[in-house]
């Protein structure tokens, strides 16, 4: 990977959960109950909702993120021996306010400015995504918000990717795709967008389709690797 800036980038488009929003929050909020087992529950909760995201996706049995989300929430609270409905409902509805990483909004402010289009891609359900964008008062710095229930399957299938290049009009090679989930940085990319990987988690390179263009360790990077001052 280089390090000079990308050029001829039109649009920037974000996963949501890792990348804008810190999914990790929502559990944080409730470390009151949870106490030593916070970070296990956070670390098994997302592995399971991917992981059932990827197996439906393949089975051909879509169920929309909000369905996912829960049921990998309580896979993880029996896991963990934590079965208990108030703490379900309490983490499921926290799921919606989820924290937006600090940059975030002075990032898409800069892009704006610039003459970028900016929008989301992502797994997460129109309502699950309108009310984490309304809750970091993100909506008017956000142009697109789509979310995979338009195509009916989620990421890394290449009608997600897809999708974004449809709606926004903008070439793929146009486009740059910002995630710190390195599996669909890579899909991106082998899907054809550009991609600056933000590698927020320190997550080692994958052995997959495709190379992310840049990599950077937070979106306060991202202005200067696709060439805005
Ligand atoms: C998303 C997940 C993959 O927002 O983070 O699509």
């Amino acid at each position: 990977m280089t390090t000079e800036p990308l050029a001829g980038v039109k649009a920037c488009v974000f996963d949501a959960y890792g990348t804008l929003f810190d999914y990790g929050s929502a559990a944080a909020r409730c470390r009151d109950v949870l106490g030593d087992n916070l970070d296990r529950l956070v670390a098994l909760w997302r592995d399971k909702q991917l992981q059932y995201t990827w197996l439906r996706a393949v089975q051909g049995h879509h169920a929309d993120f909000w369905q996912v989300t829960g049921d990998a929430l309580d896979f993880s609270l029996a896991t963990i021996g934590l079965e208990n409905a108030a703490l379900r409902d309490r983490l499921m509805n926290l799921y919606l306010s989820l924290d937006v990483f600090p940059e975030v909004p002075d990032m898409l402010a800069r892009l704006k400015k610039a003459g970028i289009q900016t929008a989301i891609l992502s797994n997460g359900s129109p309502a699950m995504l309108k009310a984490v964008v309304d809750s970091a008062r993100l909506s008017s710095l956000i142009d697109h918000v789509l979310s995979v229930e338009a195509v009916g399957v989620f990421k890394p299938h290449a009608k997600v990717y897809q999708l974004a290049v449809d709606r926004l009009a903008v070439a793929a090679a146009n486009m740059s795709f910002q995630s710190s989930n390195a599996w669909d940085a890579y899909a991106a990319s082998a899907f054809g967008m550009r991609v600056v990987w933000c590698n927020r988690y320190g997550q080692r390179r994958e052995k997959l389709p495709g190379a992310p263009d840049r990599e950077i360790r937070t979106l306060a990077e991202l202005p200067a690797a696709i060439g805005i001052a």
